[in-house]
Parts: C-alpha cells; structure tokens; sequence
C-alpha cells in the first residue's frame, strides 16, 4: 500500500484500542499518531501547528488548501479520529477546542451505541461524521474517506468564497470608479450643451445687426439720408467683423479642444516675444494711453511653442490693456517659481475682478458684465489661453483687487539661464 501524507490523530482512552486501530490505518498506507486523552491530543496539535508555523509552512499550507488537497508538508494533521467518552476531555469537548486550533480539520467520533445524541452533539460542535462501536476497519476507511472529501470540499468552498469577497469588493470599486467617469461625462457633455447654446446665441447677434441694418438699406419705405446709409453700413461692417471673429475663435477652440492642434516645445526666449508683441499691441495701448512696461530679465527662457506663446501673451497684454482705465500702466514681470519653472504676470490698473466675476472666470462666451461696455470681445480668449498654456505643461491664474487691478500670471517650464 502506497504511503498517503494523510495524517490522521487517534484518540482512545482504551490504549489497546487506539493501537490497534493505529496499526490498521498505517498499514492502509494512513500516517497515524494516537494518544490516550483529549488533552494530549490537543498538546500534539497545537505542536505539530507551532512546528508547522516555524517552518513556514503556513504560506505552503495556502497553496494546498487552493487546491483543497489537505497537504499540510506533512506536520498538521487532517483527520481526528476521536472516542466520544473519555474522562477529562471528553470526544465533544475535543473536537471544539481542536476545531478552534484548525477550523479545517475532519473530526470523526467514535461511539457506542446508547450514545448517538451525544455524537449528534458532536456533530453540532463540528464532526464531520461518527462512526458507531464496535467497528472492523474496512467499515471506518469508508467514513475517513468521506470525511477527506467533504474536507476537500470545505477548503475549496473556502477559496471560492474568498475569491468572490475579493470580486465583490473589485466590483464595487470598479462601479464607483464607473460612477465618477458617468459623473465626468455628464458634466463635459452640459458643458458642451452649454457652450453651443451660448454660441448659437453669440452668433445670431451680430448676424441679426447685419440683416436688420442691411434690410433698412434695402427698403423704399424707409427713407435714409446718405449719412445715415453710411452709419448703417459701418454698423454692418462692424458686426460682420465680430461674426468673422467670432468664427475664427470657435474654430480655433474646437481645434485646440479636438486634440488636433499639435504643438512645438522648444526654447523660448521670453523678452523677445514680449517685445514682438509688444509691436501687435502698442496701437491699442496708444489709443487708450496705457503705458506697457516690460521688465523681463534677457535670460529668462521657457520651453514652450513659440507661435502659441505669443497668442497666449496677446491675449492676456490686450485685455489689460482693454479693461484698463484710460491713462493706465501694464506691467509684465517674470519670477521664478523654482528651478524648473518661471512664471510671467502681466499686472494692470484696472477696475479689477470681484469674487463673483473671479468664480466666473474662463466659462466660454462670458464676458463678466462687459457686453455692454465699449470694449469689444468674444469671450473667448481666456478660455483659450488656459487651454494653450495647459497643453504647454503650464497654469494660468489670477489675483485681483477691485479697484486697483489683476494680475494675469503663466507659470510654464522655463528658467532663467
Ligand atoms: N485684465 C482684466 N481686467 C479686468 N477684467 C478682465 C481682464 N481680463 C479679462 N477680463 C474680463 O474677463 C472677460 C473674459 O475675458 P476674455 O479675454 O476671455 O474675453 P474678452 O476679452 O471679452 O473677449 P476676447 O478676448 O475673446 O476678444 C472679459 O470680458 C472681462 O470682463
Ligand atoms: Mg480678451
């Protein structure tokens, strides 16, 4: 008979007994150890655990019990055979306190007749099965073998159910991970509803100017003199340049948006694309009076796309020259913000934001009140700006105060060389 590394503990207080049973097992090809009471049980069990434990057995014992062979390296044991009556520990008490040290163990009472509610009992507290006195061997293999096999079955159950708590709580983290995502594109899908209904609104309003004042041309009803023909042509003239620009912007925007823009990132240096735009916006500070003063150290340096840059850098010098007062002063200055990165600010002395135009900031098409005012503009700058820089590894901010003015800022990778 072939040796199993089954290990089974035998438990009698009739020694003869025990041995003899000890001796069939082993001769079945069981490993065997038999003591003669509860407590010595318990003492071999908690050894043979503490022994497993030294060995570090406890991460093999995990593999085996995926597979639910029960292969314990040999020093655990899988089956106790246990008798029911036993002075001190009886077979009840055993197989708790056994159950307590290996919740894996297969507990098999022995008893004689008369005694089947306490082996009942038995059962309750965790036997696996109970085999009645007086036995031959090939009647109590059957037992053992059942009682390895629903063993098998428990520690592979216990895998399983393992494996679906871990899957349970994967579950739940990928719903909420898919709740965020949901949240996410609700939110970019009202941004865009948002932006088209503005937009459609920001277009028709020009459009509209140009086919009422064109329609006043038009009209033999309504007699014009040449001067106001002329007045009602610039009119036309002015609205169909917003629309133009207004067009321009958005395509510009859906283009930066879309991903399609691709970008240079190359060395930039920074007072020289000041003074560049510099040229572009010295008319309209002229016609304001705004003074510009670039104060940017010839080193400083930053890595970023050069037409972008400039784009970014109009836009911010031309609305604190627009919202500036007449008479006012733009500065730019650079700092660093550490090694790796500079941040320019372009300072001006306008009416500045309150916290309500601040929280507003960067939404497309508002103009945070200057629709009105004589200033013209899209609404759109800001917002591609933040995008333009974003895309050049940097972060646009603001700071204002009402009353004295903002300050516009573009930290990007740079450094003063
Ligand atoms: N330096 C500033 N000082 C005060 N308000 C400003 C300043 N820059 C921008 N704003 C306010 O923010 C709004 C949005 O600016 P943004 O540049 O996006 O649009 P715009 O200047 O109105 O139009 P566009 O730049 O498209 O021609 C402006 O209408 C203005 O009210
Ligand atoms: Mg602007």
């Amino acid at each position: 008979m072939m040796q199993s590394n089954i290990r089974i503990l035998v438990v009698d207080d009739e020694l003869a007994q025990m041995r003899a049973l000890c001796d069939t097992l082993g001769q079945r090809g069981y490993q065997t150890v038999g003591c003669g009471s509860g407590e010595e049980a318990l003492r071999l069990m908690q050894a043979a655990e503490l022994e497993a434990a030294a060995r570090g057995a406890a991460g093999q014992r995990g593999r085996a019990d995926e597979e639910g062979d029960g292969d314990d390296s040999g020093l655990r044991f899988q089956v106790l055979l246990s008798d029911l009556m036993m002075p001190g520990l009886d077979g009840i008490a055993l197989v708790q306190a056994a159950r307590a040290i290996d919740p894996d163990l297969a507990c098999i009472i022995m008893t004689g007749e008369g005694s089947i509610g306490s082996a009942v009992q038995a059962m309750q507290v965790g036997a696996l099965d109970y085999i009645l006195k007086p036995f031959r061997v090939s009647a109590v293999l059957p037992v053992i073998a059942r009682a390895l096999e629903t063993r098998k079955l428990r520690i592979m159950n216990a895998v399983l159910e393992r494996r679906l708590r871990e899957h349970a709580v994967q579950l739940v983290r990928i719903n909420e991970e898919l709740q965020v995502a949901r949240q996410q594109a609700d939110r970019a899908n009202q941004a865009k509803s948002a932006f088209l209904s503005n937009m459609s609104h920001e277009l028709r309003t020009p459009l509209n100017a140009i086919l009422g004042f064109s329609q006043i041309l038009a009209s033999d009803q309504l007699p014009s003199s040449a001067a106001q023909k002329k007045q009602f042509a610039g009119n036309i003239l002015q609205a169909s340049r917003h629309l133009l620009r207004l067009i321009n912007d958005i395509l510009d925007l859906a283009k930066v948006e879309s991903g399609a823009l691709t970008l240079e990132s190359e060395p930039v240096a920074l007072s020289q694309v000041l003074q560049e735009c510099r040229t572009l916006v010295d008319p309209l500070a002229r016609l304001r009076g705004v003074e510009l003063r670039l104060s940017v150290s010839d080193s400083a340096s930053v890595t970023a796309d050069r037409v972008r840059l400039k784009q970014v850098l109009i836009n911010l010098l031309s609305n604190a020259i627009k919202y500036n007062r007449d008479h006012g002063t733009v500065s730019v200055h650079c700092t660093e913000v550490d090694r790796e990165r500079l941040r320019v600010s372009v300072q001006d002395t306008g009416a500045g934001l309150n916290e309500a135009q601040l929280a507003a900031m960067f939404q497309p098409f508002n103009r945070l009140g200057q629709e009105a005012g004589t200033q013209e503009g899209t609404g759109l700058g800001l917002v591609m700006t933040r995008h333009l820089v974003e895309k050049m590894g940097g972060e646009l901010g603001v700071v204002s105060t009402p009353g004295m003015g903002s300050t516009f800022w573009v930290a990007l990778p740079g450094c003063l060389v």
